[in-house]
């Protein structure tokens, strides 16, 4: 691994800051009875905005754990207890195949059951309005398009992009509104940028993948060791070794080389992160609820 690229930190690469987004969020708060939180069910606390629960403050929140569909079912269940509050309730959904969303609408719907007896005892009927948050990348269009049945374009996450606060329309009982801007993770912890490095929601092009790709490395053989062994038909004597080693191993089984036996590093990296990302390693969870 080159020296010049182990020392480049992933996270300087966000290069955003919140406050136009802060300002929408608070702004728009009021015209919303809820707020769907979208993390992204791999690394739950990574994918959440540092300063989303403080904004939110007592506002009905459901908490949707996406990309539930590559995360450990266990995990996901400790995640959705330990973030359960008066105000907040935590679903799991896979937003591409559409598992859990009727579970979210009905989580909503009982976190706001008592404001809406209370408008149907002076007649008003109305759909709910929630506001949808989340990183870039966690699932935010997949989300609305599915909920609204429609194939709209992604939004832009682009800084500089403008795009206007849109309403949607979900069915007759939901409005979902699209919010414009981006709310950026946590960007100064190392550890959160390896996470989101790993589950792919900071651009390859912008990282060394190879550092990426043993980090890991080194969390799977701590905590889903057989998943590796299985996936790569490892050995004990492999699994024993560094993980840096280790990756040099799976990529000699899969014959990833280079002119003059040498390992292909970059190959073998990006070999490892998609079967990560699309979920051939296992259901993986890489934060512990
Ligand atoms: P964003 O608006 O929050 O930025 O995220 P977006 O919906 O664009 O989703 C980002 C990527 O995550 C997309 O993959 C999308 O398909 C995928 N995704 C969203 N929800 C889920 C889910 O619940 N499970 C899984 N497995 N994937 C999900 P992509 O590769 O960028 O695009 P595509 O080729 O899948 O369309």
């Amino acid at each position: 691994m080159n020296e010049t690229n182990r020392n480049k930190n992933p996270i300087n690469w966000f290069p955003g800051h919140m406050a136009v987004t802060r300002r929408l969020i608070r702004e728009s708060l009021a015209d919303v009875d809820m707020v769907f939180e979208l993390l992204d069910a791999r690394i739950p606390q990574s994918s959440r905005n540092p300063e989303i629960a403080a904004l939110l403050g007592n506002k009905p929140c459901v908490i949707l754990l996406n990309k539930a569909d590559l995360a450990d079912p266990e995990q996901t269940k400790k995640w959705q207890s330990s973030l359960r509050t008066d105000t907040v309730r935590c679903v799991a959904i896979d937003s591409k195949n559409g598992s859990g969303i009727g579970d979210a609408v009905a989580a909503a719907r009982e976190l706001l059951k008592d404001k809406w007896d209370r408008l149907a005892e002076k007649g008003v009927c109305r759909p709910i309005r929630a506001m949808v948050v989340g990183i870039p990348n966690v699932g935010k269009s997949t989300l609305i398009n599915r909920l609204a049945g429609t194939k709209k374009a992604k939004a832009e996450n682009r800084p500089g992009v403008t795009k206007t606060k849109q309403w949607v329309k979900a069915g007759k009982d939901l409005e979902l509104l699209d919010m414009p801007g981006i709310l950026w993770p946590k960007f100064e912890d190392e550890e959160v940028g390896r996470n989101l490095a790993m589950t792919g929601a900071i651009r390859d092009e912008i990282l060394d993948s190879v550092e990426i790709a043993v980090f890991l490395c080194e969390k799977l053989l701590s905590r889903y060791a057989a998943s590796l062994r299985e996936r790569y038909r490892l050995t004990d004597g492999d699994l024993s070794k560094e993980p840096y080693e280790l990756f040099l191993r799976i990529g000699e089984k899969r014959g990833m080389l280079k002119r003059g036996a040498e390992i292909d590093e970059e190959r073998c990296a990006s070999m490892i992160l998609d079967e990560f990302r699309s979920g051939a390693i296992g259901r993986i969870t890489l934060e512990e609820a």
